[in-house]
């Protein structure tokens, strides 16, 4: 159960922001602005150049697809604060990428383990403006869309440590293109930075092998090469590497047994 609602969205595709969310808007993107120039990979900075998001006030999402519709043919969806795996893949095989249309509250600006209007637009939607980025999540979600229910957790997992936690190597520095960790300061800082965290090289098979919870930091990251790579991914037979990877079975979780329960 959610303690969010998305807004209503009129017929004129708008949403009534309060000043409030304004504030927060602001507030978050004060704060996670200059840490993405330093964090974020390349494509994703350009894409958020291209976004030319407003400081402050939440922007309408007609003004985030005048973006994304002739750059890559993605249109952000609004959708309610929580949706089916169904209508998900759905949504992306169609190049539609779900937006819950509520903000965080005061009380969660530093961390809230669901997705909020922040997430999806700062996190996601600058990636959604490179033409490899793009085409692998509607690859993804066409992939998704036709797999049997059982192995779509396989599928979870892959999105969760490329789209969501995902980093990236840009010559001989680590960057950050999962929105994941770029709609968090605490991750940003983490996921290149702390030490006694895993950051391995990414491999199909080890992806969607690997256990992850939602609701702490990540012990584990996967490492492209390049952004590229996600291209090169969405050519291979990945329902073939989810049978195998369920044949082959999960790895032990790199957390503990107690907090097992939260395991996807
Ligand atoms: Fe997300």
């Amino acid at each position: 159960m959610s303690q969010y609602h998305s807004k209503a969205v009129d017929e004129d595709g708008l949403v009534a922001w309060s000043r409030e969310e304004d504030a927060i808007w602001h507030d978050l993107m004060e704060r996670q602005l200059s840490l993405v120039q330093t964090h974020a990979c390349q494509e994703y900075l350009s894409g958020l150049t291209r976004l030319n998001l407003p400081r402050d006030r939440v922007p309408q999402l007609a003004e985030i697809n005048q973006v994304l519709l002739p750059t890559t043919g993605w249109q952000v969806e609004p959708v309610a604060a929580l949706i089916s795996f169904d209508r998900f893949f759905q949504l992306l095989a169609h190049r539609r990428f779900p937006v819950a249309t509520f903000l965080r509250s005061r009380a969660e600006f530093d961390y809230l383990q669901e997705p909020d209007f922040f997430h999806e637009v700062f996190g996601h939607c600058a990636m959604l403006t490179n033409p490899n980025f793009a085409h692998f999540t509607h690859v993804y979600g066409q992939l998704g869309h036709a797999a049997k229910p059982e192995l779509r957790a396989y599928l979870a997992r892959l999105y969760w440590f490329t789209v969501e936690f995902g980093l990236v190597n840009e010559g001989d520095q680590l960057k950050v293109y999962g929105g994941g960790i770029l709609s968090s300061p605490g991750e940003t800082q983490a996921a290149l930075s702390a030490m006694g965290v895993q950051r391995e090289a990414f491999n199909i098979n080890r992806v969607l092998r690997t256990p992850y919870r939602i609701d702490i930091m990540q012990p584990i990251y996967f490492v492209l090469r390049d952004i590229d790579q996600l291209y090169q991914l969405s050519k291979l037979d990945l329902m073939a590497e989810v049978e195998r990877a369920a044949l082959d079975g999960l790895y032990p979780p790199l957390f503990s047994a107690k907090e097992f329960d939260h395991v996807q």
